[in-house]
């Protein structure tokens, strides 16, 4: 599967997301990686749908919207009404994952599951022909700018056994860089989450260019 990165709008300067945006999506983004939180879930509150819907004017990026939220299929609808493209919810918050799943999908959007650090993959042995992508946190979730967690690479490893030969995405998020870029997608993940490594760096456009060229 061909490697793709998602910049993580989370690192940028949230009074300049539409330029942040555009800087990334010239310079060659496939997705764009969008953090949602709830201050429940995780400790931290980030942005909901009307920002989604705001940024969806001015970009033809794929939308790929990480809810770090309780009850999400409370809120899938209106993240799908404002311009997701793939929704991605948290085994940890979502009891009924199947439903959920299915939910997304019959909105005619990818579905994607995430599992914080601790959580095993075995939770989605029963799930893989329902779902289009997997997102490995190789964090705590809750902030950017944390310190990668070494152990996800055997986790990630281990879930691209599980998945065979399966057309599902394994996505990783927190703590990547140009460093540690290549023992991840050697392990197996294919699309590459990126806040700080983008964001903060001070050529955000070179940095994914970088990516892109290593990847
Ligand atoms: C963390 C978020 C990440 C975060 C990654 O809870 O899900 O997407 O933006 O940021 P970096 O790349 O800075 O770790
Ligand atoms: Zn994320």
């Amino acid at each position: 599967m061909s490697i793709k990165l998602s910049p993580s709008i989370l690192a940028s300067d949230y009074g300049a997301l539409r330029e942040s945006v555009a800087i990334v999506e010239a310079a060659g983004a496939d997705y764009l990686h969008i953090d949602v939180m709830d201050g429940s879930f995780v400790p931290n509150i980030t942005i909901g749908p009307p920002v989604v819907a705001c940024l969806r004017k001015s970009s033809g990026l794929i939308f790929d919207c990480h809810l770090m939220i309780q009850e999400p299929d409370k809120h899938i609808d209106a993240f799908a009404k404002a311009g997701a493209d793939i929704i991605t919810v948290h085994a940890e918050a979502a009891p009924h994952l199947q439903r959920t799943l299915s939910h997304i999908h019959s909105l005619g959007l990818r579905a994607g599951v995430a599992l914080n650090p601790a959580t095993d993959i075995s939770c989605l042995k029963y799930v893989l022909d329902d779902v289009d992508m997997i997102l490995i946190m190789t964090v705590n979730p809750g902030f950017g700018g944390q310190k990668f967690i070494p152990a996800m690479v055997n986790k990630v490893r281990d879930l691209k056994g599980m998945i065979g030969d399966r057309p599902i995405d394994i996505q990783v998020d927190g703590g990547i860089s140009l460093d540690n870029l290549k023992v991840i997608t050697d392990a197996g993940a294919n699309v590459i989450v990126a806040g700080s490594a983008v964001f903060k760096a001070d050529n955000p456009s070179a940095a994914v260019r970088r990516f892109k060229e290593l990847a």
